[in-house]
């Protein structure tokens, strides 16, 4: 007697979902809308920054490294340091010279950083906006009051577009013997292009009548920071 194997069905397989695709769709649609804020808001602003962030280890290459090597010594007592980071991000530099005793304010254009640079600084202890010593500013570097003139250290990781733009701005306003940082990006020390009138007013909101300062560069880190001291006449 003859085996027949059992007869298979020959209806068709149901269409599975795409389940794939919708997978794939919805990483793509979940990485646009969180590039927004980082990316494609900056670039549609003209004047900003896109988001990176300086490496967590480096944090401490500055400040226990290139700015004690240049730090002019402090008597016992002195009032505390005064730090800046200009575009702060997350916040990191901020909380990293605040642990370390100075005065530290951040200013930041992008709203979805500022409020995460908040939670940050509440996850490392500080109890901004009640801790004196922390100010995180929301706003724009180039138009806000930034006391740049009282600061000690000034921090910024910014685009080699904008170098001229700080250069002239530290210039004018940095006070003496001042650090400025820059990582990744150096200034660009040959041009003394100088800006009068309406544009001088637009990037200091001053008249360009104040004297100048030189900008000393004092060195070149293979960690890529520049620093450099401000020189007043
Ligand atoms: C390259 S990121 C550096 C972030 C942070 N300083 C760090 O190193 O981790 C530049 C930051 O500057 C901010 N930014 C860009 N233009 C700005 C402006 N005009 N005023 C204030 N912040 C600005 C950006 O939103 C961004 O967070």
């Amino acid at each position: 007697m003859e085996c027949s194997p059992p007869s298979q069905s020959k209806s068709p397989r149901p269409t599975e979902p795409p389940l794939l695709l919708y997978g794939a769709a919805s990483v793509v649609g979940l990485l646009t809308l969180g590039s927004l804020p980082f990316l494609v808001i900056p670039m549609l602003r003209g004047n900003a920054l896109p988001y990176m962030n300086i490496p967590m280890s480096k944090y401490k290459t500055i400040f226990d490294e290139v700015l004690p090597r240049h730090m002019p010594r402090r008597r016992a007592g002195s009032p505390p340091l005064r730090f800046i980071d200009l575009g702060h991000g997350m916040g990191e530099a901020v909380v990293n010279a605040a642990q370390r005793g100075y005065v530290a304010t951040g200013v930041e254009l992008n709203p979805t950083l500022y409020l995460l640079s908040i939670c940050n600084v509440w996850r490392h202890g500080i109890l901004w906006p009640l801790e004196p010593r922390v100010r995180l500013v929301y706003g724009n570097m180039w138009r806000k009051d930034m006391e740049l003139g009282r600061q000690d250290v000034i921090l910024m990781f910014g685009v080699q577009s904008l170098m001229t733009r700080l250069a002239e701005r530290l210039r004018s306003e940095a006070q003496h013997d001042a650090l400025v940082v820059l990582y990744r990006f150096k200034l660009d020390l040959r041009s003394r292009a100088s800006p009068t009138g309406a544009a001088l007013r637009e990037i200091t909101g001053r008249d360009g009548s104040d004297e100048q300062a030189e900008i000393k560069i004092l060195e070149v880190t293979e960690d890529g920071f520049s620093v450099y001291r401000i020189k007043k006449k």
